[in-house]
């Protein structure tokens, strides 16, 4: 039987592109040099896309992809995948939740321990020789502060049970509700202004873009200290900057950004703020295990079988 045709539109790690190519015909549009030569080509025998979890798809792409039948995602968000736009075309669309889990929320709970503790400022006070000349700062006593977090799912859920752990106090906000020992709070603007830490983990896309704006930062106010693990567009970045230069919140980790890998030049300077460049999943283990999710969906669609990890908007 012939091979399926896929198209790459994203950088790929040998680990998933590697045994892709032993078993589908791959179109590399990321690195095509001439891509509307490449879709013109061969767009029409194309049947299966793999992205990253960041990679926006247009719909204009994916019209010149009539045969598609499945998007994987390498990467848990789909926030740039056009869902309406899949499920009214009876596209497939999966991606890798959980086997990311634990990495994500390790990096949230860093970000808050770099920025509490100053860790960060710390190590460069070590490196640069200054422990000679001077006694260290002291920092702020993380047990029995308040965390916030937006967006109790998997990885929400994950950072709530590690700052438990650390003694802290978890409040969240969401969609409704859960099930959990946690405070509920319904509105973001209330949760950041009763708390020390904002944790943004939610999914990105149009539903929550922009959503901490400046008026949540207002609330979280001089005591507080924003982390993102989630995705840049969360964020009103500007307004972000503005807060920080202001002093009008206390600091910020943040692992994700509205236009990576551009950073705001002005966060550089900062030392009340710990950059990280988007290493929430960025493990051996785990990279490994999002590929060998992101190849078994589409093995299993290609075998005539069902997809492991179909995204919960088209279940
Ligand atoms: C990856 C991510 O960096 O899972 C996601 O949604 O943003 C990250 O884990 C990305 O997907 C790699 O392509």
């Amino acid at each position: 039987m012939s091979q399926p045709d896929i198209i790459i539109t994203a950088p790929l790690p040998p680990f998933l592109y590697d045994p892709l190519k032993a078993g589908y015909r791959c179109h590399d549009y990321y690195q095509a040099s001439h891509k509307p030569g490449l879709l013109a080509a061969e767009g029409p025998r194309i049947r299966g896309l793999v992205q990253g979890g960041g990679t926006v798809t247009p719909t204009s792409l994916l019209d010149a992809l009539p045969k598609l039948e499945i998007i994987s995602v390498f990467g848990v968000g789909y926030d740039g995948v056009p869902v309406d736009y899949c499920r009214s075309r009876g596209i497939k669309v999966t991606n890798t939740p959980d086997v990311l889990t634990d990495d994500v929320a390790d990096v949230a709970l860093a970000l808050i321990m770099m920025t509490g503790r100053g860790f960060v400022r710390l190590n460069r006070f070590v490196h640069a020789g200054d422990w000679e000349k001077r006694g260290p700062e002291l920092t702020t006593k993380l047990s029995g502060r308040k965390v916030g977090i937006l967006g109790l799912g998997r990885i929400g859920k994950a950072i709530a049970e590690r700052v438990s752990a650390l003694g802290m106090q978890v409040s969240y906000t969401g969609r409704k509700a859960q099930d959990v020992p946690y405070r509920f709070i319904p509105d973001l603007k209330s949760l950041a202004a009763g708390v020390d830490f904002l944790v943004v983990a939610c999914p990105g896309g149009a539903a929550t873009k922009n959503i901490v704006d400046a008026g949540v930062l207002a609330a979280l106010g001089k005591k507080g200290t924003l982390v993102n693990i989630a995705r840049g567009s969360i964020i009103d970045e500007p307004a972000l900057v503005a807060a920080l230069e202001a002093g009008t919140i206390k600091g910020a980790g943040l692992d994700v950004f509205a236009d990576e890998p551009h950073i705001p030049a002005p966060l550089f300077a900062m030392d009340n703020v710990v950059l990280l460049p988007h290493v929430g999943s960025a493990t051996h283990e785990t990279r490994q295990a999002m590929g060998d999710l992101c190849r078994a969906n589409l093995d299993a669609w290609f075998a005539g079988k069902p997809v492991l990890t179909l995204i919960s908007e088209l279940a």
